[in-house]
């Protein structure tokens, strides 16, 4: 039995006032809610007041990005030692505007993913394909590369994966839930067949405009464990419907 999992991806969106003014908001509209685990991934500028807010409830606060050192003459960089330090557990890698934008790829992942779980804190995954490798029917070879570059030599504890198909993020374009549940089972037998039993313990979630609309179709396929949140996570009322609809799983 997996419990369903609901991150907000808030992405280059927040300043510390209006994250204060987010969680002021949120806690109240999830209080006594079970059943479903909450992350909330602000900005690095943001990491520390959220922590405060957050400190005496369930929420657990993630970082979006991370660098695979743990100090040293990297300007501009943080690590995981300095997440940990300002509060968080999990950190989000691999996300398709990282690798896009930042020219991440699967080794790159592959290094951040070993420094962070040396550290302690846990990992969010992300892997999809992009539209045109949808279209030539690629996708399951780009989730294979994905998660063996990325998992090589690494132990499954720890790990979340958020399966984001590159055309349904920011799009309003959602994959259906059938589509959904396929690229979810695919990727539960790839992890099954290089972890064993383990596998089933992992929780895959899907990402790719995601709404207080359509979570609840989503969560009804058997292998979605829970959802990646950008848009819809930046409002506390909106967001507060997407995990109040993943407890009905
Ligand atoms: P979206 O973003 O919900 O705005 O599509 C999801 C993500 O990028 O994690």
């Amino acid at each position: 039995m997996r419990t369903p999992l609901i991150a907000a991806n808030w992405k280059m969106n927040k300043t510390t006032v209006e994250t204060e003014n987010f969680i002021r908001s949120f806690l109240p509209l999830i209080k006594g809610t079970t059943g479903v685990d909450i992350i909330i991934a602000p900005p690095f500028t943001s990491l520390l007041s959220a922590a405060i807010l957050i400190r005496a409830t369930g929420v657990r606060l993630a970082a979006q990005n991370v660098f695979y050192e743990e100090k040293g003459a990297f300007t501009g960089e943080v690590s995981p030692v300095m997440l940990l330090d300002t509060g968080c557990s999990f950190v989000i890698i691999g996300h398709s505007e990282r690798r896009q934008y930042f020219s991440e790829t699967d080794e790159i992942v592959n290094k951040k993913i070993r420094t962070v779980r040396k550290n302690g804190l846990e990992v969010i995954l992300c892997i999809g394909e992009s539209l045109k490798e949808r279209e030539d029917n690629k996708t399951f070879e780009v989730l294979d590369r994905q998660l063996s570059g990325s998992l090589d030599n690494i132990t499954l504890d720890g790990i979340t994966i958020a399966y984001e198909p590159i055309w349904a993020i920011g799009t309003g374009k959602t994959a259906t839930p059938g589509q959904a549940n396929e690229a979810h089972s695919f990727i539960r037998k790839w992890l099954d067949k290089k972890y064993g039993d383990i596998a089933c313990k992992t929780r895959i979630l899907y990402g790719g405009s995601v709404t207080p609309e359509n979570v609840d179709s989503l969560m009804a396929e058997p292998e979605v464990d829970g959802a990646l949140v950008g848009g819809a996570s930046l409002k506390p009322d909106s967001f507060a419907k997407i995990v109040t609809g993943a407890t009905k799983k």
